[in-house]
């Protein structure tokens, strides 16, 4: 029988998600709940169910029998989407609403690092205002403040000067209950590592690099993501294995002796500093627009990997050794702060050499329309990443986006 599959979310990682699913010759249909309209064009059956709403979410998937979920954001993780939909007898990939801490503490995620002895900043977490702004004082600026619980990107600050401490700290800690951690500032590049996880072990993808940065030459507030690209040059095998051996192995070990296994996507944040690889972050499912090029990469059945991974057993997973995937975000101007919706997207027709991947997006009668920040990635497979670089940019040019915003370098880095 062929399968129907419940994906959770709304962005261009679920319609990235949803894509790759479709090409499964097992798969019958992709619901994605709530999804957006440019999923439509690549025949994803959108469920107008709120992503927070697991009661529903489950009532919809007993109705259409639904042969197993897959959520992408983290905030129905938190929640406990997954402990809920297992309680209800439906099989779903994720981790618990307790092994998604790790995503959602920083603190959480700091201790993990430190008792299970894997390399990472120096920190420290506070609660209190003058405490932590005497800390900075101790060490050396810049340094890292995190906002302790989830934040959607925007809860990491590198801060040059004592006053911007101030601020930040302030701005923070003044509301109830809140923590922060404080760290040391890693210099270095950036990449990322994702794995899949079952009880059996982790499956370790293709490392990734995304641009957070608004701005060319990562200048600017922090977005979501404007681009990635993978793989990664500078993440060389003798990286990879330092990552996987020293770094996700005792992760994934030091959840389970916890008593808090970790299932689902595992998401490790790295800088390459002249001491090796140190993990920033940790996030505990895919990354977004991480993933738009990642599944890019992979030449299995992505449904079948899902389901070993559900059956607990050994997925069969091959990726291209061959050339780069490349994705640049298109975003409405002003985002990540105040920006216009309601933008009119253009017709590219249904014939393109690019993959365009919808997120921030609704329709308006006959018409895709913005209603988000990121509003589409437009993703290229080529031999080099200079091919891919040039042949996305040239397209794009080609296209009347006056409207809208990307950056111009993502891949030169
Ligand atoms: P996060 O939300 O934790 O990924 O942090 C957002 C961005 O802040 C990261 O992508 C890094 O560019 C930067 N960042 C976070 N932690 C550090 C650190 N300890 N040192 C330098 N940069 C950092
Ligand atoms: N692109 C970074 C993230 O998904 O957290």
């Amino acid at each position: 029988m062929k399968r129907k599959i419940l994906v959770i979310g709304s962005g261009g990682r679920e319609h990235a998600i949803c894509k790759k699913l479709l090409e499964s010759p097992k798969v019958e249909t992709v619901f994605c709940a709530k999804g957006n309209a440019g999923m439509l064009f690549d025949g994803i059956e959108i469920v107008d169910i709120s992503e927070d709403n697991h009661d529903e979410l489950i009532v919809f998937s007993k109705k259409m029998a639904i042969d197993w979920v897959l959520v992408g954001p983290e905030v129905p993780l938190m929640n406990g989407i997954v402990d809920d939909f297992k309680q209800a007898g439906i099989k779903i990939f994720g981790p618990s609403k307790a092994a998604a801490m790790i995503e959602g503490s920083k603190e959480f995620a700091k201790k993990i690092m430190v008792k299970y002895d894997i390399s990472t900043a120096n920190y420290q977490g506070f609660s209190d205002y003058a405490e932590a702004l005497e800390y900075v004082k101790k060490n050396k600026l810049p340094i890292v403040i995190k906002e302790d619980g989830l934040a959607a990107g925007k809860g990491v600050t590198i801060v040059y000067t004592l006053e911007e401490a101030q601020t930040v700290l302030k701005a923070i800690l003044g509301e109830a209950s809140s923590r922060v951690v404080i760290e040391e500032f890693l210099i270095g590049k950036e990449f990322s590592l994702l794995s899949f996880v079952n009880e059996t072990g982790f499956y370790p993808m293709v490392a990734a690099k995304d641009h957070k940065a608004i701005f060319d030459g990562d200048k600017g507030l922090n977005t979501g993501g404007m681009g990635a690209y993978s793989p990664v040059d500078y993440v060389t095998k003798e990286v990879e294995e330092t990552v996987i051996q020293d770094i996700i192995q005792p992760t994934i070990e030091g959840m389970k002796k916890e008593g808090i296994p970790f299932e689902g996507i595992l998401y490790t944040g790295l800088i390459l500093t002249n001491e090796g690889p140190k993990v920033i972050e940790y996030n505990a499912r895919f990354g977004d627009p991480e993933t738009q090029v990642l599944l890019e990469r992979l030449d299995s059945d992505f449904c079948l990997v899902i389901e070993s991974l559900l059956s607990q057993e050994v997925p069969k997973i091959i990726w291209k050794k061959e050339g780069t995937s490349l994705g640049v975000v298109v975003s409405a101007k002003g985002y990540p702060e105040v920006y216009e919706k309601g933008i009119e997207i253009p017709d590219f027709g249904a014939e393109h050499e690019v993959k365009i991947i919808y997120s921030g997006v609704s329709q308006n009668n006959d018409t895709l329309v913005s209603n988000g920040g990121r509003v589409f990635l437009v993703a290229v497979t080529e031999k080099s990443r200079k091919i891919a670089h040039k042949k996305i940019y040239e397209w794009l040019e080609n296209q009347d986006l006056k409207k809208f915003y990307y950056r111009k370098d993502i891949g030169n880095n």
